[in-house]
């Protein structure tokens, strides 16, 4: 594997001091234990039973982890239970009715508030709405919608009856939708008429139908009529429409399927290495478990509380943070559909004045955005209600760090950063905020119970203060349990590289380069593989390569990172064209086109270069770490080795120029 993104690259290093969270958060905060992290050690696996104790089974589990068949490791093997009662049923059961379940802030001001026994009744009967189309236990549904009531309901009501759902983020292209069908066999599609997009009624449904053509098996689809007559739109073979499906089954009820703790929930594709994305599977038990402690013990909700993760369900920390952890735990979730700078740029301080938020979890992405507009737009609102602030998608560095303590959190409100992946379900670095320190710059220990090491290319701890590979050395609840393409694709991703299966050592590769620092606090330097993070979007550059050299007249492409100061990451490609293809500008155009249809628009690199060759090795190979280093302007090594070392000086030329 090459080290693409270079871990030497310093721009997040630097760390704060330690910093005490505010006495008045730790007097109320969930959990205060000092000893916990030496609590979980002592009792390792068992610990995790405060993670599934927070949970109702139907029937109990024999074991807390089973490890015989390593590293597909069961957690809470022999327990039953259904995420959607989890999340529902108990709730009205302990009389929490009129409680809010979710409250709803559209693009254009519009407001929903969903009790949660509204919630119970919409999840109930689109769940009777699927089993009458024909879905059955385990059969994969697919979901391709924008932030609406909706999405939520229909995962909900996926779980409800045991049938894994495959969330596809609503701006992904029919391709991306086409592709993650394709793979899953998926029979069922949930998807709307359109949506909102910078004030224009965008037409979700003809992507769809684009996605469909290509589709070998037949499909059953249900349109949610976002738009009525801002988009008309007639309704074909196999197609549903949401609302009168529902109302075939007003008031119907429909008992939650158990299921077995290691049966599969939800299917969430994600860019991996190579051009293919992967389909992480996550389990009922282990997952819904992970997410609730973490919920519980890192974001500190109650169940009083109104808690916003500003995120889009359509990714993994909608799914774990806006959907199953806050609704498992009671609490209020608030569901954004439109963007922070619409109206105007104090949108999201609006809403957390008027709801009077009391956890925040954001992007640095968004933290810097933030941060740039200036603090008059915070200081227009009245924020005292926030109690927590939460970070997660990419590193963030001490400055907006220390912003987004002073100007959001008024320095009240303890900042977690946490780390994990679409892959570990669930956090698996913070600080817990009743418990630690904080230190701006690093994420903090791995939680309890996790037991992260960051290792050399041998897989040795490497000093305090070192960079090296991020690995966990332990497994965890919320871990995927597999890749849907198959066991094979999971152990070469994830196990093979730092494993030693005939000492039955098995260690997780994230993916990721980090330090520690002799606190024990992990500094993540960003992903060391083909994989680059771009607004804590996750984009394979292999993906991106692909839908660029599918243009006509391009010979190669090369896809790196460059550092940007709002977006953490931007794409940065090089290409290189035929003969005859002169035209650069058509070109440019062609592949813009071409990997928003194949990707999205949010994959559009913010610079293309054309040269008329990559620098490559002796062997033929395309020296992407030295584009990089180009697209970053930093001092170059030595270059000599190159098959044609000529080129870097006309590409550079070639950036300069521009
Ligand atoms: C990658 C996972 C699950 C969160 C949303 C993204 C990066 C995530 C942090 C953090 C530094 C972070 C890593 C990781 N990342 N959180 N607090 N500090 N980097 O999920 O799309 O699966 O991406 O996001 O590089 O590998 P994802």
């Amino acid at each position: 594997m090459v080290d693409r993104n270079g871990w030497g690259r310093d721009r997040h290093v630097l760390t704060g001091s330690l910093r005490r969270p505010p006495s008045s958060f730790v007097e109320q905060a969930n959990v205060t234990e000092s000893g916990i992290h030496e609590a979980f050690e002592e009792n390792w696996p068992e610990c995790w039973e405060r993670a599934a104790d927070l949970l109702s089974w139907s029937d109990a589990y024999d074991t807390v982890l089973e490890d015989e068949d390593a590293p597909f490791y069961r957690w809470f093997q022999g327990g039953t239970l259904n995420a959607s009662y989890n999340c529902l049923d108990r709730h009205l059961e302990a009389g929490r009715k009129t409680h809010t379940a979710i409250r709803w802030e559209g693009k254009h001001g519009e407001r929903e508030t969903y009790t949660y026994r509204d919630l119970f009744v919409a999840v109930n009967e689109f769940a009777a709405a699927l089993g009458d189309l024909g879905v059955e236990e385990d059969d994969v549904v697919t979901i391709y919608l924008p932030m609406i009531p909706e999405l939520p309901i229909a995962m909900l009501a996926c779980a409800r009856i045991g049938a894994p759902h495959s969330v596809v983020f609503a701006g992904l292209s029919a391709d991306a939708l086409a592709t993650r069908m394709a793979a899953a066999e998926s029979e069922y599609l949930v998807t709307c008429d359109g949506y909102y997009r910078r004030g224009d009624a965008f037409n979700q449904k003809s992507k769809v139908d684009n996605a469909l053509l290509g589709l070998e098996q037949d499909v059953q689809t249900v349109v949610v009529d976002r738009l009525g007559d801002d988009l008309p739109h007639v309704l074909g073979n196999n197609e549903h429409d949401y609302y009168d499906l529902v109302d075939a089954f007003a008031g119907e009820t429909v008992d939650p399927v158990p299921r077995d703790a290691g049966d599969m929930l939800f299917l969430m594709y994600t860019s991996g290495t190579t051009g293919e994305p992967k389909g992480v599977v996550h389990t009922t038990g282990g997952y819904l478990s992970h997410v609730a402690w973490t919920s519980h013990a890192v974001l500190d909700i109650k169940p009083e509380d109104t808690y916003w993760c500003a995120a889009d369900i359509g990714w993994i920390t909608g799914h774990s943070y806006i959907v199953y952890g806050p609704l498992a735990l009671g609490t209020t979730t608030v569901m954004y559909e439109g963007t922070p700078d619409y109206p105007d740029r104090d949108r999201l301080w609006e809403i957390v004045d008027r709801n009077a938020v009391d956890i925040f979890y954001t992007a640095p992405t968004a933290i810097r955005a933030f941060m740039k507009w200036g603090e008059e737009y915070p200081a227009q609102h009245d924020l005292s209600s926030l109690r927590l602030l939460g970070t997660v998608g990419e590193p963030i560095s001490p400055r907006p760090w220390n912003w987004y303590y002073e100007h959001i959190g008024t320095e009240n409100c303890p900042v977690v950063d946490t780390w994990w992946q679409t892959e570990t379900g669930a956090v698996t670095v913070s600080t817990l905020p009743g418990v630690d320190e904080m230190k701006p710059g690093a994420a903090g220990p791995g939680l309890p119970g996790i037991d992260v090491r960051i290792v050399d290319e041998s897989g040795a701890e490497v000093d305090a203060g070192e960079a090296g590979y991020l690995t966990i050395a332990r497994p965890w609840p919320g871990m995927a349990r597999t890749l849907y393409d198959g066991d094979d694709r999971f152990l070469t991703e994830y196990w093979d590289r730092f494993s030693n299966p005939d000492r039955e050592e098995w260690r997780y590769f994230s993916g990721d380069a980090a330090r520690v620092d002799e606190d024990g606090y992990i500094t993540v330097l960003g992903r060391v593989d083909d994989v680059i993070n771009v607004s804590g979007r996750r984009l394979s550059t292999m993906e991106i390569e692909s839908a660029i050299t599918d243009v006509p007249g391009v010979a190669e492409s090369a896809v790196v990172g460059r550092s940007s100061e709002t977006k953490g990451t931007d794409i940065y490609a090089y290409v290189s064209t035929e003969g005859g293809y002169d035209d650069t500008a058509a070109v440019r155009e062609a592949i813009i086109d071409n990997i928003e249809a194949a990707i999205g628009p949010f994959a559009r690199p913010e610079g293309i270069v054309f040269t008329p060759e990559l620098p490559k090795t002796r062997s033929g190979k395309i020296m992407r770490r030295l584009l990089e280093d180009v697209a970053n302007g930093e001092e170059l090594g030595d270059t000599s080795a190159l098959r044609n070392p000529e080129i870097v000086g006309e590409i550079q030329a070639e950036i300069r120029d521009e």
